[in-house]
């Protein structure tokens, strides 16, 4: 048996709506998770809400309004969202749950009982904005002169008493682990950047703070509240029922779990470098692989409130359809790298590829099935070229579990559109509508082959256009057991056996036009 995986997104600060890049990273992660489920595999998938730190007290006080309430509020927004794009998620987890708090506070004692924690006092420079602090050489300077943090984020002079950890002891533990998992960072250029930053050397953290109260209580310092990253990233354990459902531990966060986190490129040193000492520390299994993902930019300027350029997943998705911006996201951009979107690139992929490629072959063929066979599934005799397509369909599905396997859905989507254009040059090669009069054998012939192909291709992308594929599916009646991946199963002949009658279809992605504002 495959081992059960864990998957993750990073959890979201609930400071505002959610945005495109909100969007992208769940819908990333989701497509792993569905094709994880796919090839049979047990699958804990979690998403969710990062809650607490001063930002989230700040904006709160500013509207009036506690920090609950304002959560509250939040939150729900991010899961609407997740809930609109078919987010398959298991659990969404919000970090003021009070099993979150129990959770942090468990890790925070198993790190304590290593000997970690220590209390100190804190002078530095501290970014509310990314909730963390930077040393002094990090620090750029803004246009007007002012300091910022190296993500642009203002900075201020904090002096506090503060707990530590003794992050400055797992210099070489982490370095063995870099080496002894060449996993575990990727992709390979944020893998080199965090091995130069933990060669460097590496500072005590400090981690609770006494300045607010909106947070995970220390255990025991009742004036102090964790440092918003070790409560954050501890969500993963939460879900994972530490620390007293020992059960469901040992199979999503045992030694023989199969646990990756798909995060932005932002904050691959949070988890790649604090998280594995945290886990480390409190003698914990670490997860096996940190993937950075890019970031999205609106026709390539980075999204900004002050822009006005933060693109609405909502909007987009009612747009443009849910499938067709899940598919254009992970098909313009390679997994890892930055990408660009724009309502023109999405309505011209959507309409040359989903439309085209793979909506026109399945609405040719099924509605020629319909009318000319009055639904009846039309009966195969293969020759060399029927067997050769089915091939070539066959090797690009086969590859495809592989790819997202691999965190390469751009992959995977390459392969599948390889198939798509096979199928089209076979259709026009055999031309099954000329032989409806001069060879009805030979036509029965092609289209069966297109009907088990273009099933085959809707099963293999599912992950990525669930909604469209199962409808697809469902309509031509292919069964459930035939739509994982794995061992292909001969359902056709049962089906057409059992008498199955076609329905006439409905187009699948009507054809986009560019909304009147973008033209
Ligand atoms: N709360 C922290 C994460 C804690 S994980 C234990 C955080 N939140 S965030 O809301 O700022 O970002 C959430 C995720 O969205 C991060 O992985 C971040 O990299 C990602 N993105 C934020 N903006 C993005 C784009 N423009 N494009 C793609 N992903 C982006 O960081």
């Amino acid at each position: 048996m495959p081992k059960p995986l864990t998957i993750t997104t990073a959890i979201a600060y609930p400071n505002g709506r959610p945005h495109i890049g909100h969007a992208y990273e769940a819908i990333a992660t989701d497509v792993f998770a569905r094709a994880a489920r796919m090839m049979g595999r047990d699958v804990f998938f979690q998403t969710g809400t990062d809650e607490h730190g001063l930002k989230v007290a700040q904006t709160a006080r500013g509207l009036g309004i506690t920090p609950r309430e304002f959560v509250d509020e939040m939150a729900s927004y991010f899961k609407e969202m997740d809930d609109l794009l078919g987010i398959s998620y298991d659990r969404f987890i919000r970090t003021s749950e009070p099993v979150h708090h129990a959770a942090s506070q468990a890790i925070w004692e198993a790190m304590a009982a290593n000997g970690d924690l220590y209390l100190d006092r804190y002078e530095g420079w501290y970014s509310v904005r990314d909730e963390a602090y930077y040393d002094e050489s990090e620090l750029v300077e803004g246009t007007d002169g002012a300091k910022l943090s190296p993500q642009g984020t203002p900075v201020e002079w904090t002096v506090e008493e503060s707990w530590f950890f003794r992050l400055s002891n797992y210099q070489d533990k982490l370095l063995a682990l870099y080496a002894e998992q060449p996993d575990f960072i990727q992709p390979e250029s944020r893998r080199n950047e965090i091995l130069r930053f933990v060669e460097g050397g590496l500072r005590d953290l400090s981690v609770s703070r006494t300045s607010f109260d909106w947070g995970v209580k220390v255990p025991g310092s009742p004036d102090h509240v964790m440092y918003v990253w070790v409560d954050a990233l501890t969500n993963y354990l939460t879900g994972c029922g530490y620390p007293d459902d020992t059960e469901r531990m040992a199979r999503y966060w045992g030694p023989e779990s199969d646990i990756v986190h798909i995060i932005g490129k932002d904050i691959v040193r949070f988890h790649t470098v604090y998280w594995p000492a945290f886990l480390m520390s409190a003698n914990l299994p670490l997860p096996g692989k940190i993937f950075g993902h890019g970031f999205l930019l609106n026709r390539g300027e980075k999204m900004s409130k002050s822009l006005g350029n933060v693109a609405d997943p909502k909007e987009l998705a009612e747009a443009f359809g849910v499938d067709a911006l899940r598919y254009f996201l992970l098909a313009e951009v390679g997994f890892g790298n930055d990408g660009s979107y724009s309502a023109e690139a999405i309505v011209h992929r959507t309409n040359t590829e989903l439309g085209n490629a793979f909506g026109n072959l399945a609405q040719r063929t099924l509605s020629f099935i319909a009318k000319n066979l009055e639904g009846r599934l039309p009966e195969p005799a293969a020759t060399a070229d029927d067997e050769a397509l089915l091939a070539a369909v066959r090797e690009a599905v086969t590859d495809m579990p592989r790819a997202f396997e691999k965190l390469a859905p751009h992959e995977a989507i390459q392969s599948w559109l390889r198939a798509c254009y096979a199928c089209n040059a076979y259709i026009d090669a055999q031309a099954p509508w000329a032989l409806r009069k001069t060879d009805p054998a030979r036509m029965e012939a092609v289209l069966a082959t297109l009907y088990v192909a273009i099933a085959e291709l809707a099963v293999a992308i599912s992950p990525v256009i669930p909604t469209s594929a199962t409808a697809l599916l469902d309509h031509m009646g292919v069964p459930a057991d035939a739509r994982g991946y794995g061992e292909s199963v001969d359902w056709y002949e049962s089906l057409r056996a059992g008498g199955f009658v076609l329905a006439a279809p409905k187009p699948l992605f009507p054809r986009l036009e560019l909304p009147a504002e973008a033209e």
